[in-house]
């Protein structure tokens, strides 16, 4: 009994401390990795010029990531498609990259 409440005050502890450590703008740079070449994505860039963070964290910035859902649930579309949508609609508008090589670097 003794063993399973000090258990329950470490994963209590874990919990919290995981908590606090996703509240934050998360990283810089993300490194996307794709068969096409990695895709060098600058998040705090991007956060200065997408002013909603739901925006691409449909589910909340907390939800984890993309690819923990997408590719992985049958419910979630496959990250190709999702990105590829999400990213080319605005880089369209907005005249972001949009050729495959601007994105897509081996
Ligand atoms: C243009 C799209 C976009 C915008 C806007 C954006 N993010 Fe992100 N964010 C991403 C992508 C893509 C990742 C990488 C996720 C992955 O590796 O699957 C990410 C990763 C993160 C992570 C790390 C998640 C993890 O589990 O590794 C945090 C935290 C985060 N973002 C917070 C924010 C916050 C806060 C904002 C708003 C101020 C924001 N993001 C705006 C696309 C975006
Ligand atoms: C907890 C699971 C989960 C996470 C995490 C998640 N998604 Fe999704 N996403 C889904 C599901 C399920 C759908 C399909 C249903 C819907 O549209 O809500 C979806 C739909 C989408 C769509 C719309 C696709 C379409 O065809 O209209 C985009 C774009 C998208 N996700 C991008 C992202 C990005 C980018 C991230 C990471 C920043 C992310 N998602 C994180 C589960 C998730
Ligand atoms: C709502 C708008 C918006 C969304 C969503 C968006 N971008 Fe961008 N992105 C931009 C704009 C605007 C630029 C061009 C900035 C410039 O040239 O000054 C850009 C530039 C870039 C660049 C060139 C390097 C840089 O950062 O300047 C890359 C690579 C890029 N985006 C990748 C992505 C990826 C991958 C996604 C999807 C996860 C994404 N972007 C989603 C607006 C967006
Ligand atoms: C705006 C940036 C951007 C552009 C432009 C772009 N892609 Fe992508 N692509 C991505 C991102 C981000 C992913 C998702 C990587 C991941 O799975 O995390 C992706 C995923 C892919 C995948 C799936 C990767 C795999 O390992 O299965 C293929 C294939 C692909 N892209 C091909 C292309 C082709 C072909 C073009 C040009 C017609 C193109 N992409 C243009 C950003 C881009």
């Amino acid at each position: 009994m003794k063993k399973i409440v000090i258990l329950l005050v470490v994963a209590g502890l874990v919990a919290t401390t995981a908590m606090f450590a996703i509240a934050n703008n998360g990283p810089a740079e993300v490194k996307l990795e794709a068969s096409m070449g990695t895709v060098t994505f600058q998040h705090a860039a991007h956060q200065g010029r997408v002013a909603d963070c739901a925006t691409c964290h449909h589910n909340g910035v907390d939800a984890g990531k993309c690819s923990s859902c997408h590719g992985v649930n049958a419910d979630a579309p496959k990250a190709k498609k999702v990105f590829h949508k999400l990213c080319k609609s605005c880089h369209k508008k907005q005249d972001g990259p949009t050729k495959c090589k601007q994105c897509h670097v081996k």
